[in-house]
């Protein structure tokens, strides 16, 4: 999906968007979070934010950023940290999560909750979360995968003509990530639909040591 698509789609999702995918969602979204094991003091990213559904869940000794190219998906996310008064979101930022205006190495959780699948180019968008995490950080990531199941595989299939209206890609697959910076190291399924999945870091920090001669012999 082209972020215009992206962005019409969302536009017309972000009224509604709650209560179609609100309880709909949350067993991977409550899941993702417990696997997260935040520390006091840690920073988080969470790209494709939304409506800021997952804000409520962090603890509030960490501090969370929140990004997504849709305007008035952040909308209801601000409404709703005021609503809330969640003083650990430090910013709801309008940006491409395919080309972040984060430095490298900024956040130790990076975050991606039903994204992956929406997203035009889903291996930039994972390298782009292995870049902006430290290098001793930790990706996570919760979405539906093309299921293996014949009847339902093929159901996702016809679906998938309408990925654009729909806003996501239905037959989503792993395999579309290069192995190298997809690499996961860690599997649990939640409710049959969606797998929370935990992402081995540090793969661009090494490529950068690697190509710079001082820092390879450091
Ligand atoms: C299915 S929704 C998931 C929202 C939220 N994570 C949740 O759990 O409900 C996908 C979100 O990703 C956002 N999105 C899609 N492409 C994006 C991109 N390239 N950069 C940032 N956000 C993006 C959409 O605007 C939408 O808000």
């Amino acid at each position: 999906m082209q972020i215009e698509s992206v962005k019409a789609a969302y536009r017309r999702y972000a009224g509604i968007y709650d209560a179609v995918f609100g309880p709909m969602l949350q067993p991977g979204r409550k899941a993702l979070l417990k696997a997260l094991g935040c520390k006091p003091g840690e920073r988080v990213l969470e790209v494709g934010v939304g409506t800021g559904l997952a804000l409520p869940m962090y603890p509030r000794d960490v501090q969370v950023t929140g990004i997504d190219v849709s305007s008035e998906m952040l909308e209801r996310a601000r409404a709703r940290v005021a609503r809330r008064g969640l003083k650990n979101v430090e910013a709801l930022l309008e940006m491409d999560a395919e080309n972040m205006a984060f430095p490298e190495a900024t956040f130790d959780k990076v975050v991606a909750m039903y994204v992956v699948s929406v997203v035009e180019r889903p291996a930039k968008l994972i390298e782009e979360l292995h870049r902006v995490c430290k290098p001793d950080g930790e990706i996570f990531l919760v979405n539906h995968i093309h299921s293996r199941n014949p009847v339902i595989g093929a159901l996702e299939k016809g679906l998938a003509r309408f990925s654009d209206a729909l806003g996501w890609h239905p037959d989503f697959e792993l395999a579309q990530i290069p192995s190298e910076i997809g690499q996961v190291t860690e599997v649990s399924r939640v409710a049959f639909f969606w797998k929370v999945m935990r992402l081995k870091n540090g793969v661009m920090h090494r490529r950068a040591q690697a190509a710079d001669p001082i820092v390879a012999r450091t």
